[in-house]
C-alpha cells in the first residue's frame, strides 16, 4: 500500500529483451517524465523520510510486460535508479485497448484538439468506429483506477497525469471515496470553440472526468483559464473564476497553476558526463567554429519543424552574408510512429531538409544537419554549443527545450521563442518572440539573435536560466501534492 501514487501512461523507464532473455532499463522519454524523474520517488532512499512511491503506467511493449512479470508482486523497484527510485507498478493492458486509447482517442484526437492541429487533411471524424475507440479509452483509464484503488494506502494521494487519463479520476474517487486526487494536463487546454469539435457526449465526460479530482492543475495561466471556460458549457457545473472552483455534482474541484522549470544541477551533472563530452567534441569537429542554431524537438506537428526550416532558409536566402558561417543543427526524434501524420509529417522534415541543403550547400559547407535518432547525450552537448536555440512550437503545454538549453548554453545562447509555447508565460521578456506561423518572422528574428553582441546575449541568457530554474521539478511536484491538504 503506498501513501503517493503517481498514474502516467508513459513511465520512469523503458525495458527491452535481448534474444537471451536478459531485460535492459532505459529512462522513459518525454516531458511529462523529465519533470516527474527523480522527484516523484526521491523520498525512497531508505534512510529518507517520506512517502512510499508507487508509479503506474502501461507496459508499452512485451519487455515491460515481461519486466512486470519477473518482480514480485509486478512492482519493479528503482531504488537507487536516476528516476528517483519510486517503485513502478506496468499494466498489462491488451494491445487492441492500449492501441485504441494512446494512438486513436489521445494521440489523434484529444491530442489534436487541445494543440489546435486539425486542418483540413487531418479533420476530425467521430464515426461508430470512433466511439468503439472512445470504449477502449474507458477501459484503458478503467484499469488505471482499478490498479490506483487497489495500491493505495487509506487516505493516500493520487496524482494522475495528462490527458491519456483523463476519465481515471472519477473513476478512482467512485472506487476510493477517501483518496485525494490531483489530475495534472502537461499539454495546452483548448479554447472551448474547439474542444466543442468533440462530440458533446465525449467532450462531456472528459470534463467530468477530470472535475472527478480535488485539484486540476495546469502548466499556466492561460490553460487553467481555457478549462475554466470549457467548464462554463458543462451543465449543472458551477464554475467561481475569483476562487477559480469548479462545483459539479455537489463536489467542489479546485483549478491551480503549477509552471514546471529545471532542476539545474541533475542537467548540469548529466551533461557533464563523459559521453556529453565525447558529443560535444564530435558536432564542434563537425561544424567548425561557425555560428549554430539549434532545435530539439520530438518529430511532432506541433513542433511547427518544417515552418521552422522554412524559416531557416529564407534567413540564408535573404541574408547571403550567412551562407558558409552558419550551421542549423535540427535533432527531430522518432514519435508516435503508429500514425500516419506523423509519418507523413517525418517525411516532410526530411523533404524540406534535403531541399535546404541542395539548394545551399556547397563541397565545405553544411548548411543544415538533420539527425533524427534519439540521442540524449547528443541533445545535452548541442544545448552546451548552440549561439541560437529556436523554439518554435504551434502550442505547447510547456516546451522544457527552451529552458534547458539556457542553462547548459556555455556560450549564452538568444533563444527564438514561440508566443504559443507555455514556457513563454515565463521566459518573453528576454526571449524573441514569434508568431509560429510566421515564417518571415521567424527567420528576421534568427538574424536578430546571430546579430546580437554577445555581452547582451550573455546577460538574457543568464535571466532566462534564471527564470528556467525558478520552479525545479521537486517544487512542482511538492505544490501538487500540497494542493491537496
Ligand atoms: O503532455 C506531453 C506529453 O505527455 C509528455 O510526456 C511528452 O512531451 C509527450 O507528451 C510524450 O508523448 P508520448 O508519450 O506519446 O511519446
Amino acid at each position: 500500500m503506498s501513501q503517493v501514487l503517481v498514474a502516467s501512461n508513459r513511465g520512469p523507464v523503458s525495458f527491452s529483451l535481448s534474444e537471451d532473455g536478459a531485460l535492459t532499463m532505459r529512462r522513459g522519454g518525454g516531458g511529462l517524465v523529465s519533470g516527474l524523474a527523480g522527484v516523484a520517488g526521491a523520498p525512497r532512499e531508505p534512510s529518507a523520510e517520506g512517502p512510499d512511491v508507487l508509479w503506474v503506467c502501461a507496459s508499452l511493449n512485451e519487455a515491460d510486460r515481461t519486466a512486470a512479470r519477473r518482480s514480485p508482486d509486478g512492482r519493479i523497484d528503482l531504488a537507487g535508479h536516476e528516476t528517483g527510485g519510486a517503485a513502478v507498478r506496468m499494466l498489462d493492458i491488451p494491445e487492441a485497448t492500449f492501441h485504441r486509447a494512446y494512438n486513436a482517442v489521445a494521440n489523434s484526437t484529444l491530442w489534436f484538439v487541445h494543440h489546435l492541429l486539425y486542418d483540413t487533411p487531418h479533420s476530425p471524424h467521430f464515426d461508430a468506429r470512433a466511439r468503439r475507440d472512445w470504449q477502449s479509452y474507458e477501459a484503458y483509464n478503467a484499469a488505471f483506477a482499478d490498479a490506483l484503488a487497489r495500491d493505495a494506502a487509506p487516505g493516500a494521494k493520487a496524482a494522475i497525469q495528462d490527458y491519456h487519463l483523463s476519465l481515471a479520476p472519477r473513476m478512482l474517487r467512485e472506487r476510493r471515496p477517501d483518496l485525494r486526487i490531483v489530475h495534472f494536463s502537461h499539454t495546452p487546454w483548448a479554447p472551448p470553440e474547439y474542444y466543442a469539435l468533440l462530440p458533446d457526449d465525449i467532450g462531456t465526460r472528459i470534463l467530468l472526468g477530470i472535475l472527478g479530482a480535488d485539484h486540476a492543475g495546469f502548466l499556466t495561466e492561460r490553460w487553467a483559464s481555457a478549462f475554466l471556460d470549457c467548464c462554463e458549457m458543462l451543465p449543472g457545473a458551477r464554475v467561481d473564476r475569483a476562487a477559480r472552483t469548479v462545483t459539479c455534482d455537489g463536489h467542489v474541484t479546485q483549478v491551480g497553476v503549477h509552471g514546471l522549470g529545471i532542476d539545474a544541477d541533475a542537467l548540469r551533472r548529466r551533461a557533464a558526463e563523459p559521453d556529453v563530452v565525447e558529443r560535444a567534441r564530435a558536432l564542434r569537429e563537425q561544424v567548425g567554429d561557425r555560428q549554430l542554431i539549434v532545435r530539439i524537438d520530438r518529430t511532432e506537428l506541433s513542433k511547427n519543424i518544417v515552418r521552422g526550416l522554412a524559416a531557416y532558409r529564407e534567413l540564408l536566402a535573404n541574408h547571403p552574408e550567412w551562407r558558409g558561417r552558419v550551421v542549423h543543427l535540427a535533432f527531430a526524434y522518432p514519435s508516435r510512429y503508429d500514425l500516419p501524420e506523423y509519418r507523413e509529417y517525418t517525411a516532410a522534415v526530411q523533404r524540406t531538409a534535403r531541399q535546404i541543403t541542395e539548394e545551399f550547400g556547397t563541397p565545405d559547407w553544411d548548411p543544415l544537419i538533420l539527425q533524427v535518432n534519439d540521442d540524449y547525450p547528443r541533445s545535452l552537448a548541442a544545448y552546451g554549443l548552440a549561439d541560437v536555440l529556436l523554439v518554435n512550437p504551434i502550442r505547447d503545454g510547456m516546451n522544457l527545450v527552451a529552458k534547458e538549453g539556457p542553462v547548459l548554453s556555455e556560450r549564452g545562447c538568444a533563444l527564438v521563442l514561440s508566443r504559443e509555447a507555455g514556457a513563454a508565460a515565463e521566459l518573453s521578456e528576454d526571449a524573441l518572440m514569434v508568431n509560429p506561423y510566421d515564417v518571415s518572422q521567424t527567420a528576421e528574428s534568427l538574424h536578430k539573435a546571430l546579430l546580437m553582441p554577445p555581452a547582451q546575449r550573455a546577460e538574457r541568457c543568464a535571466r532566462l536560466t534564471a527564470a528556467a530554474t525558478a520552479l525545479p521539478p521537486q517544487r512542482w511536484f511538492a505544490d501538487q501534492l500540497a494542493a491537496l491538504d
